[in-house]
């Protein structure tokens, strides 16, 4: 599958991009996503080893230095900027990096109904957009609906690894943190006991010196000598 991108460069997203319109069709209304029937890591050719995710990949800095430094981990980048997806799996597929997946697709949605219970190991989301007027906060992620679906997803013991430069929407993820961390989160969402432990962010492998993470974001805004806010919270067994 090729794009044009202008000036006639084209991206060939072959054997890397999937676009949301290739999913099969979801379960009746209300019923739980089936592993049977739908499962991303099949998209691997080793569907076995751990499976991370993430949110938000951009033009897929973070995926692209991660999965050549851990290859026996699988990456399922979720990026819903078409333009953004095509280049990221366009760079994946001329690397060669046979654990990368680059899908085209809301994230939020693709988490909520596609994505088997306890299946990833770490859920990544890096300078996620901030949204900073009021009336497009719910267009965060990070909402107490993502925060039920990201524990339900993760493993027992899994990670969501979280980076922003946004004092705001950093309020904001903390005031929901609060709300999902400890044995028995009290959110009407959490049916279930087991909500999230919260322990000190640390940097993946391929952050490069002084880098929190190593994201296209990440090395634009500390250019612009932004300050950064990372949280790192582990999924309690419930
Ligand atoms: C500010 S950029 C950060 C990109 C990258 N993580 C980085 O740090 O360089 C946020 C990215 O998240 C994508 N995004 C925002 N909400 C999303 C969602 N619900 N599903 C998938 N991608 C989303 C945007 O299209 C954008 O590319």
């Amino acid at each position: 599958m090729s794009f044009g991108l202008g000036r006639g460069r084209q991206l060939d997203v072959t054997g890397v991009g999937i676009d949301a319109s290739e999913l099969p069709p979801l379960p009746p209304s209300g019923a739980a996503p089936d592993p049977a029937r739908f499962d991303p890591r099949r998209w691997f050719p080793h569907p076995e080893r751990p499976f991370e995710i993430e949110i938000g990949s951009g033009k897929g800095a973070f995926l692209l230095q991660q999965a050549a430094d851990e290859p026996g981990t699988n990456f399922l980048g979720i990026e819903w900027a078409k333009e953004f997806w095509a280049y990221a799996a366009d760079r994946v597929r001329r690397r060669a990096l046979p654990n990368v997946r680059l899908l085209h697709a809301d994230a939020t949605e693709f988490l909520r109904w596609r994505v088997p219970d306890g299946c990833a190991r770490v859920i990544h989301l890096y300078f996620s957009d901030p949204w900073p007027k009021a009336r497009h906060h719910k267009r965060r992620v990070v909402q107490d609906r993502f925060l039920a679906d990201a524990r339900r997803v993760l493993a027992p013991g899994g990670e969501l690894r979280i980076v922003t430069d946004h004092a705001d929407y950093w309020a904001w993820m903390e005031a929901h943190f609060a709300r999902w961390c400890g044995p028995n989160p009290a959110h009407p969402l959490a049916d279930s006991p087991g909500g999230f432990a919260r322990e000190p962010f640390e940097r993946p492998s391929s952050a490069g010196e002084g880098e929190v993470v190593g994201t296209n974001f990440e090395r634009k805004y500390a250019r612009e000598g932004r300050p950064f806010h990372a949280a790192k919270l582990r999924r309690l067994v419930g």
